[in-house]
């Protein structure tokens, strides 16, 4: 796995994107929706395996789940899987944040 350098610490991040929001980004030709629930990022596939369309412009609901604007498939941020067993999960990544800048694990 690769460590990539999506902002430059910690701080630029949570400054960036706020609370309850998703945002795109492409990673090495990657298409990777961001969410970040309260202090929580997640980083997931942007691509909805329904319909692929884009899950960063979708909403993450109370249940922690990004909810996809097209056909309102949700799937959970933490593992990818699509709470209604309709589609396949999507590919999580994982995130790594410290003093030297906010990672993600491709
Ligand atoms: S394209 Fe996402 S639910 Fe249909």
């Amino acid at each position: 796995m690769q460590w990539i350098k999506i902002f430059s610490n910690p701080e630029d991040a949570f400054n960036k994107v706020k609370p309850g929001s998703t945002q795109l980004l492409i990673v090495h030709q990657t298409r990777i929706c961001l969410a970040r629930v309260n202090d929580d990022f997640f980083a997931i596939e942007d691509k909805c395996s329904h319909n692929g369309e884009p899950l960063s412009k979708g909403r993450i609901n109370y249940l922690g789940e990004v909810v996809c604007p097209w056909h309102g498939y949700r799937f959970q941020l933490k593992t990818g899987r699509e709470s209604g067993e309709r589609s396949r999960d999507l590919e999580t990544y994982p995130i790594k944040k410290d003093e030297t800048g906010f990672y993600i694990g491709l």
